[in-house]
């Protein structure tokens, strides 16, 4: 009976219930919640920050005697914390020792399009990359992943990817203890074969892989000592495809502080939260001491909606330290806003992986953009659930079908959750960096469909000098 029992835990562990969209009761938060270490940087005489970050395989144990063969940086799965200032200069040595070419993308950051990582900053196999630029952005949760084109989703999936804090003035004063009161929270569903392995089927659903058990930084049935009455969590949904409704079991209130691209004017108070691929939000949760409540995931709409998951348990201690009231001002960065004779751009997404009927072309340029400008970007989604994310830009989200958008999406974003009938207008700040040959990307951040082609290219030039871009890249040797 003993063998079988533990028979039918081993099994149940890493998939026999292949196709449910729940892990609810079958948790017993056994394991200390990873955090991803901060990387330390050197730093150059000319204050110039320098980290190195690099892509490796290797195996992680995340079921007790099971070696799941993964992919990591600087370990063997998903990579340090990168934490800097506004203002500073930073440089990388990224080196690549897996077996294959990758790229490593800024998730969220704005800077020159050769250095942002996107599918033609290629990595070969043993080479090493070395961007580097200067921190011009408001504080924000941004992230780092590979952006080879056709492979973005195993990449991601195997873990490569990371955090990249942006800190200011205003950022400072919330809960800012690395790993104590100030926590990121790594969201990814993944399937596991019965030896432990992942399940590498990136189109086991017409949206990609929708797995049935959660990793939290990395770390499966994972729970956390919470020490302080106020903790800050950076969320970050680093799946391939499922979006999760986040909250508590408890249906406690947290305060919303920021989205992807950076803090609100002020906390909002709230239940619910959606995060699709990609985006961030950071939250701030109050707790007693003693008391326990697990991070949750409720089961929305069909499609990539449709899982019920518990995240984290939430242990706080006994004693736990006070902390100061949240700053009713969070931040004055002035709202994004369009001239009233701004140019509209407008983009069809379909159940093809295409935008505007057209599927990713490395040498094509779809969009030419003048620095420093604002548009209005308005995206119609005729097939089923996508996401839009633009890169080097931070954005605001005029309406969702004709409505302003639910408070949770209010703030400056970079991604924007498009479920299937929506149409959304955002409205676009663009970059600064001229460079009529480097293209930005324009994606669906469901990596299967960016993968099958559902992804656009961008330049942005000096104003006045659009009509001399080549809509045709050469190739490079
Ligand atoms: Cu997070 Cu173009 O990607
Ligand atoms: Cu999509």
């Amino acid at each position: 009976f003993a063998t079988l029992l533990f028979g039918l835990i081993a099994l149940c562990l890493t998939g026999c219930d292949g196709d449910t969209t729940t892990n609810v009761g079958k948790l017993t938060f056994q394991n200390e919640l990873n955090i991803p270490p901060l990387l330390e940087p050197t730093v150059g005489s000319d204050g110039t920050k320098q980290f190195t970050l690099t892509m490796q395989t290797g195996t992680t144990e995340f079921f007790e005697g099971k070696k799941t063969p993964t992919w990591g940086i600087n370990g063997s799965y998903l990579g340090p914390t990168i934490r800097v200032s506004r203002g500073d200069k930073v440089a990388f040595d990224v080196v690549n020792h897996l077996p294959e070419t990758s790229t490593l993308h800024w998730h969220g950051m704005r800077l020159p399009a050769a250095m942002d990582g996107g599918p033609h900053q290629m990595i070969e196999a043993g080479s090493t990359w070395n961007p580097s630029w200067t921190i011009e952005q408001p504080a924000a949760t941004t992230w780092y992943h590979p952006h080879l084109h056709g492979k973005t989703a195993l990449h991601v999936y195997r873990g490569l990817a990371g955090l990249f804090l942006i800190e200011d003035q205003d950022s400072k004063k919330l809960p800012s203890n690395y790993g104590v009161d100030d926590i990121p929270i790594i969201i990814q569903d993944k399937m596991f074969n019965g030896d432990g392995s992942f399940n590498e089927s990136m189109d086991l659903t017409p949206f990609g892989m929708l797995g049935n058990q959660i990793l939290v930084n990395g770390t499966y049935d994972p729970y956390l000592r919470i020490t302080s009455s106020q903790v800050r969590f950076r969320l970050l949904n680093g799946s391939n495809a499922r979006a999760y409704h986040i909250g508590f079991s408890d249906n406690r209130s947290f305060y919303l502080v920021g989205n992807d691209a950076g803090l609100l004017p002020e906390p909002i108070k709230m239940k619910r939260i959606l995060l699709s691929p990609g985006e961030r939000a950071e939250i701030v949760i109050e707790f007693k001491e003693g008391e326990e409540t697990i991070l949750h995931s409720f089961a929305g709409k069909d499609g990539i909606e449709n899982g019920e998951f518990d995240l984290v348990k939430l242990i706080a201690d006994q004693r736990l330290t006070a902390a100061t009231p949240l700053p009713q001002t969070l931040t004055s960065e002035p709202p994004i806003e369009v001239p009233a004779d701004a140019k509209v751009r407008t983009f069809v997404l379909t159940t093809e992986s295409a935008i505007n009927g057209k599927k990713m072309d490395m040498n094509r340029i779809d969009e030419v953009v003048p620095a420093r400008s604002r548009e209005i970007w308005e995206i119609t989604n005729k097939g089923w659930d996508h996401n839009f994310h633009i890169h080097d830009a931070t954005f605001t989200i005029l309406d969702k079908n004709g409505e302003l958008p639910p408070k949770y999406e209010r703030g400056r974003k970079d991604t924007v959750f498009i479920p299937s009938g929506t149409k959304v207008r955002l409205a676009v700040d663009f970059g600064s960096y001229p460079d009529p040959t480097t293209p930005y990307m324009y994606h669906c951040h469901l990596l299967y469909h960016e993968d099958s082609g559902m992804m656009g290219q961008f330049v942005i030039v000096e104003p006045g000098t659009e009509s001399q871009v080549s809509q045709q890249l050469h190739q490079r040797p």
